[in-house]
């Protein structure tokens, strides 16, 4: 557990920390894990909204939490953990000089300051700091996604804030890393022989690594519709997933070992310019549809705007330049308002060399292992069997299914619980290094820029489906097809 420490969130109003930081911490609390004399530090732009806080907080509990994880009699306890603060991070006035004052209260405790506000101010806040004289050795900065817009502006920030902060000091946060079942991924990797022997190019045809969503915009209209969803989901979220399955075994599992391992593969990413992109890549964006039966509107119209190209929907084909990977597809995809909500990799192995039955036993399927992260955790392996049914030979795929959830009945993962309080411990290995995000960077422009050098827009989807059927046609090149899980559930169901 990390010892008692001090976090101050900057944008103590924002959606991120009512929707994601402050249940969290709720979280912490009720299992335990927040050590008595930890405060949280709400900033707030006015006195009213100091006022409004603890009310706000408790509603944001109500609504994100699980209905039977919140309960009146432990929100009046965790309520105490509560600071909010009246704070202009643009000005240093009296604010400022207030909070210098509570925080020097114990000048040797751990404080975590989480930036929840616009990277535009992000070197702002961090002067700030420095001049208030907030910052000391124990001092640690929590920075989110979106980390700049492309490889030069993210640069910038991570150069800004490196004058105050040493980059041991900087926690990147991915908050797919912080989920178990992320984790989980170099666990089964790392641990179990049998993968290793085959993770690669000479037993492997192809991967495919996909977040579908069933939301929509969700409010957030004026970032998305700048970023779309090779940023907002491309640049981070499936880099790095894509890293985890094609990465070298790390010496040991500690944040140097892991981001060098990333960055080498990041580095191995075959670069994708002009022509290249319009071959590899499927950008789309949705129109109205159906979910169950219910309508819903199509991006343009949440949008409030006839015009938009942004992407809602993305697909890839990636290639890894080294050894291991050589000649690998690695498909990858993403999409808002798509059928399901579902987070999986599919490691979809080679054909046997030479078939041994005769054509009348059926038709072989090679294997198959899907890692399937949310909604719930299902690692499956499917395999050719005989059907023990049938005196004559009759070949048919059966299934190991592993499924996680039969042995938590009662985990419930929080990555931003997770990553919270690995910063406060000082445990760096689930966050990203400035060399991580500068190599996406670098791969992902020269995607914008063929992208916005062509008039054609995005192709179409009717929202509740798999995505645009041009989707469908990148893989079908290579003469593959998605593998869509079964399972059909929306975002509400969780
Ligand atoms: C965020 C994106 O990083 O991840 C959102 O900005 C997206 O657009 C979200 O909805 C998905 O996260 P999760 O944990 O719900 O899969």
């Amino acid at each position: 557990m990390a010892e008692s420490f001090d976090i101050v969130i900057f944008g103590g109003t924002g959606d991120l920390t009512l929707r994601k930081l402050i249940p969290a911490l709720y979280r912490a609390y009720r299992e335990d894990q927040l050590l008595p004399e930890t405060r949280i530090i709400a900033s707030c732009r006015s006195q009213v909204d100091i006022d409004n806080y603890l009310e706000t907080a408790a509603l944001a509990l109500q609504q994100h939490l699980a209905a039977e994880e919140f309960s009146v009699a432990i929100w009046e306890e965790f309520k105490q953990y509560l600071y909010p603060l009246m704070l202009d991070i643009a000005t240093i006035d009296e604010h400022w000089h207030a909070l210098r004052k509570l925080m020097d209260e114990d000048i040797d405790k751990v404080r975590v300051f989480y930036l929840a506000i616009p990277p535009a101010i992000f070197g702002m806040s961090c002067q700030n700091l420095a001049e208030v004289g907030l910052i000391t050795p124990n001092s640690r900065l929590v920075v989110e996604k979106p980390l700049g817009y492309d490889a030069t502006s993210a640069d910038a920030i991570n150069t800004e804030i490196a004058d105050y902060f040493e980059e041991k000091n900087i926690y990147r946060i991915d908050h797919y890393l912080g989920k178990e079942t992320v984790q989980n991924l170099m666990a089964l990797r790392f641990t179990n022989l049998i993968f290793e022997q085959l993770w690669n190019a000479k037993s492997i045809d192809h991967v495919q690594i996909s977040i579908s969503e069933t939301v929509g915009l969700e409010g957030r209209a004026g970032f998305y519709n700048d970023a779309g969803a090779l940023r907002d989901m491309v640049q981070n979220h499936l880099l790095q997933l894509l890293c985890l399955v094609a990465m070298e075994s790390p010496n040991k599992i500690d944040a140097k070992s892991i981001q060098a391992e990333k960055i080498k593969v990041l580095g191995a990413l075959r670069p994708m310019r002009g022509e290249d992109v319009a071959k590899n890549t499927v950008r789309g964006q949705y129109v109205a549809g159906s979910y169950f039966g219910e309508l819903v509107p199509g991006y343009l119209e949440e949008l409030g705007s006839p015009n938009s190209h942004t992407e809602t929907f993305v697909a890839l084909r990636a290639y890894i330049d080294n050894w291991r990977w050589a000649r690998v597809p690695f498909y990858l995809r993403t999409g808002k308002r798509m059928k399901a909500r579902c987070a999986e990799i599919v490691i979809q192995f080679k054909e046997v060399p030479h078939r041994v039955y005769d054509e009348s036993a059926g038709p072989l399927e090679p294997n198959r292992l899907v890692i399937r992260l949310q909604p719930e955790e299902i690692i499956q392996l499917t395999m050719m069997s005989k059907n023990l049914e049938n005196m004559d030979v009759q070949l048919k795929p059966a299934t190991l299914n592993l499924n996680f959830s039969d042995t938590y009945t009662k985990f419930r993962s929080d990555a931003y619980k997770r990553l919270i309080l690995d910063a406060a411990a000082a445990n760096t290995s689930l966050f990203i290094h400035r060399d991580e995000v500068a190599s996406a960077w670098g791969w992902i422009d020269p995607i914008i820029e063929a992208w916005q050098n062509t008039k054609a827009g995005p192709n179409l989807y009717r929202a509740g489906t798999w995505g645009p059927d041009e989707s469908d046609g990148l893989l079908a090149q290579d003469g593959h097809s998605w593998f869509n899980s079964g399972k059909v559930k929306t975002n509400s169901d969780y």
